[in-house]
């Protein structure tokens, strides 16, 4: 049975399911060149239906995620947002809701960044901006109309329902282990936090949904409060956090403490505030702000210690999977993951939102297709994170041939150990290989490499291409067989995808401290193995042989407030606009004059 799945919210992206194997996975924002797109992904979709082989009227089942999805997100796509209009949104949208009894349009607040040349759906459906339900129909019908599909054949899903799916069929142990679940995120279909029991070989069922769970709401505006956005830099708050100390964090801390508590399976709070924005810009006025991160991450890693501790202890299960935007948070993975009632800790790649299409291509294969409904065993899907296009030598070698700013630079094939030559002299180098990664971290094949072991290594990236802040870490490569060397796993975690954080180990410090945590030390790693990335684990090798250091420092290739690079041409404009010395398209190696 071949199934799409379709995101269309929050990082809109595309799922292809082919008798029970997934086939392809693509983020709307790599071919779109929009970081978190919003809205019908209409190329990730054409992506993914090429890379099965197949057109969409061999699509027999749609897998929708999502019921409720506002139309003003989509009429006002807040992927364009300043830091500014998120300030905005509160001051001008939400405080006279919450605070004066008024009732602002949003549409109103924000009319100059409507947008509605990508919006398909048929507005005369739709009554006002709030109308999901309206919204739902709109987009059902174009479903049907896009794919000639009937009704019958589209099933659309509730958002973490989406999620906790995803999380448990990709499991590499689900056949093997009981799996407690816990998805947590901004919120979707009115829940922010949902509990899951998955017993081996069984459907997956729900424990427990709340919209209490405001973790992530929380942590969002924290960060927005900080001065950055706040979806997509809540990661600069969790890597400023280690920066902080009880002196000047402790009475942030107590800020957050006093409101949300863990509660069973849910959540509560000791003094509720009316809003989590302004409640908090009040209370934290006058902190510094590395108090605020360092309090603010604190307090999360306690409340999803405690909820995760909560969950093993009602389910006696060990084996913890965690999932959604919150789970991003691998800072507070590594609390959850060291408590002693935690067995393992599993957080699968692409944990956000734009794995919600693979959730419901899932589901709908367990519920509708010939898959054992006793077992679930056919449908086990991800046996690889590289889901996305590939382009083959040749092509690129046209387009080398002929696309405008190459001039002057060196194009030659060279063997991986010249390239390992020019990493252990200091040079920074694009790959551009194989086909690309599903989710936000790029695991190689779309990635900018150097060598781990200088601090310094932090500062050439930053000033050629990245402008990182600066105190965000940078993450490595790490051979799988060498991971023993470099991080402390003891409960021999799988560091496969980025999402889990350890602590290193001294050998760990002396080869690759450019790409730790510069404070702490902790490491993000990606553990690659050769059969899940022969190329790169050969690199890797050319590296290690070079030098002995088994790991490369490791970052998404893509220019600062860009998605990273999808097709040669991408990775070629990149490279140019870019202090990168050299860029490995394949097997070709480009170099800047001189480099
Ligand atoms: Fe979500």
């Amino acid at each position: 049975m071949i199934i799409l799945g379709v995101n269309e919210g929050h990082n809109a992206s595309a799922a292809l399911l082919m008798d029970g194997k997934l086939v392809a996975a693509i983020s709307e924002d790599r071919p779109a060149r929009q970081t978190t797109r919003s809205g019908f992904p209409f190329k990730a979709i054409e992506e993914c239906l090429a890379l099965g082989g197949v057109t969409k009227g061999d699509i027999q089942r749609l897998a929708i995620s999502t019921m409720h999805l506002p139309p003003k997100y989509f009429w006002i796509p807040r992927e364009v947002f300043s830091i500014r209009d998120f300030w905005r949104e509160q001051n001008d949208y939400w405080k006279p809701r919450l605070f004066e009894g008024r009732r602002p349009v949003y549409m109103d607040v924000f009319k100059d960044k409507v947008d509605v040349s990508r919006f398909v759906y048929d507005s005369a459906l739709i009554k006002d901006e709030d109308d999901s339900e309206g919204m739902l129909e709109a987009r059902l019908r174009h479903h049907e109309r896009f794919f000639g599909l009937p009704r019958d054949r589209i099933t659309v899903y509730d958002h973490h329902t989406c999620h906790a799916w995803y999380a448990f069929m990709v499991h590499p142990r689900r056949l093997e282990q009981d799996l407690v679940i816990f998805a947590a995120d901004g919120a979707g279909d009115g829940v922010n936090g949902s509990v899951w029991f998955g017993p081996r070989g069984q459907p997956l069922r729900a424990l427990h949904r709340t919209n209490q769970c405001n973790i992530g709401r929380i942590y969002r505006y924290a960060t927005l409060l900080l001065g950055m956005k706040q979806f997509e830099h809540a990661f600069k708050t969790m890597g400023l956090a280690p920066y902080g100390n009880p002196k000047y964090g402790a009475a942030a801390y107590d800020v957050f403490a006093e409101t949300l508590q863990v509660d069973g399976l849910g959540f509560s709070y000791r003094v509720k505030p009316r809003d989590h924005f302004f409640h908090f810009k009040d209370k934290l006025e006058g902190m510094r702000f590395d108090g605020i991160a360092w309090g603010v991450q604190k307090r999360t890693e306690e409340l999803l210690s405690q909820w995760v501790g909560n969950g093993v202890r009602e389910t006696g299960c060990g084996h913890v999977v965690m999932t959604g935007g919150v789970a991003m948070n691998i800072k507070a993975n590594k609390v959850v993951w060291e408590r002693s009632d935690v067995e393992s800790l599993y957080v699968p790649p692409g944990s956000g939102d734009e794995s919600l299409a693979i959730g419901a291509a899932c589901k709908v294969a367990v519920e509708f297709a010939e898959v054992p409904a006793e077992t679930i065993e056919g449908c086990r899907p991800m046996s690889t994170v590289y889901l996305g296009p590939s382009f083959d030598d040749a092509a690129i070698k046209r387009l080398l041939e002929r696309m405008e700013g190459l001039e002057g630079c060196r194009v030659e094939t060279v063997a991986l150990s010249r390239v390992a030559q020019l990493l252990a002299m200091g040079r920074v180098v694009g790959r551009f290989a194989g086909r690309a990664e599903f989710g936000q971290r790029a695991l190689g094949n779309r990635s900018i490499l150097a060598d781990p072991r200088p601090r310094e290594v932090v500062r050439t990236i930053n000033e050629m291409i990245k402008q990182r802040d600066f105190w965000m870490p940078f993450a490595s490569s790490v051979l799988a067989e060498r991971m023993p060397d470099y991080v402390i796993n003891p409960k021999n975690l799988q560091g496969d995808f980025m999402t889990l954080a350890f602590d290193s180990t001294a050998a760990g410090q002396r080869d690759m401290m450019g790409a730790l945590h510069p404070y702490d030390h902790t490491s993000r790693p990606h553990a690659v193995h050769r059969e899940a990335n022969p190329g790169y684990h050969a690199l890797l090798s050319a590296f290690a042989e070079e030098t002995g250091v088994g790991a490369l420092l490791n970052t998404s290739f893509n220019l600062h407030g860009e998605p990273i690079v999808h097709t040669p041409e991408d990775a070629i404009s990149t490279f140019l606009r870019s202090g990168l010395d050299h860029l490995l398209l394949e097997n070709w190696l480009v170099s800047k004059p001189g480099k």
